[in-house]
């Protein structure tokens, strides 16, 4: 309980970025692995992903009273996401009005209220310094878009044109909110509400693609199961990609090794290797095979 207070008193400060303070769930703190704390300036997120013992709950309650004179954290959330609609409850203040993660000087828009995700990944961070880096006058598909981070760090770094999929067109309308609040022209961006697998014709279409952008879920009944699908996914890359394109391919199940991952390219072939991107520091990972795995794959054709 103490490395959960402390993470707070340090990185809780007003005008930092959106980051992960406790990371438990990297299996790095015995005790925390069904905790996470994350800092949304001035929302503070406790997310649980397991029932905790009820004297466990009862003592993070009463500990984290020691924040309530804090004016930089406005509102304290205890997200319950072993419950089934991850309920949440404000242990300080009341979730109203609009919400943002603040990264590198853009804004992503939040909401503590409706799912289990609040629309923005921050283990995500790296990735999307690295698209970043390598995307002026680039064109980039965006494959399980979600509320397109990706697409606006592209488009404010000019990539001539970004498309966004995504079979949840509410993630995808926060997308396009979320290119609205950043002042960017959304005229180059495409926002496809479909099943990918459904959809390849379409995607082929606005082809082809200098940057692809796969990030997945690990496993989502009825719409993608990593184990099985992702490599429907890499067999249709050689009809989208152009010369030399590149790949950002993640994999976020604990059950899926990095070796799944290389083996899904090599099998494909026309593949090199070219950078294992890591996750930030701020998720530090007891075995990197069970954390978040992300490789940067060359077309080499
Ligand atoms: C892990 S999130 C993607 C996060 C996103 N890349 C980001 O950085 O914020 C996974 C997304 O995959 C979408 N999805 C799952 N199966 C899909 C499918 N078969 N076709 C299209 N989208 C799918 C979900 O709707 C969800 O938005």
């Amino acid at each position: 309980m103490q490395r959960i207070i402390q993470s707070i008193h340090q990185g809780a400060k007003a005008g930092v970025d959106a980051c992960r303070l406790c990371h438990g769930r990297g299996h790095g703190l015995p005790g925390l692995e069904f905790v996470s704390v994350d800092w949304f300036s001035p929302v503070l997120l406790i997310s649980l992903y397991k029932q905790p013992a009820a004297e466990w709950l009862e003592q993070l309650r009463s500990e984290i009273g020691v924040f309530n004179k804090q004016p930089n954290i406005k509102n304290i959330i205890l997200q319950h996401r072993y419950l089934s609609g991850a309920p949440s409850e404000n242990l300080k203040g009341d979730i109203q009005g609009d919400y943002y993660a603040e990264e590198k000087g853009l804004k992503f828009h939040l909401n503590f209220k409706a799912n289990q995700n609040i629309g923005f990944f921050l283990d995500m961070a790296n990735c999307r310094q690295v698209l970043r880096e390598h995307v002026e006058g680039k064109s980039v598909l965006n494959l399980f878009a979600y509320t397109c981070a990706f697409s606006v760090v592209a488009t404010e770094a000019g990539a001539t044109k970004v498309v966004n999929v995504d079979m949840a067109k509410g993630a995808l309308n926060t997308g396009r909110r979320n290119h609205q609040l950043n002042n960017i022209d959304t005229r180059p961006v495409s926002f496809l509400g479909h099943d990918i697998f459904k959809s390849w014709g379409k995607i082929r279409k606005y082809g082809p693609y200098d940057r692809v952008i796969i990030d997945p879920p690990s496993f989502q009944a009825g719409s993608f199961n990593a184990r099985k699908d992702y490599q429907k996914i890499v067999r249709k890359l050689p009809g989208l990609l152009s010369a030399r394109a590149q790949v950002i391919a993640c994999l976020n199940s604990p059950d899926l090794d990095f070796a799944f991952l290389r083996a899904l390219f090599s099998e494909a072939g026309g593949f090199v290797e070219k950078q294992v991107i890591s996750t930030p520091p701020s998720f530090p990972e007891a075995d990197a095979d069970k954390g978040l795995k992300t490789l940067i794959f060359e077309a080499s054709r």
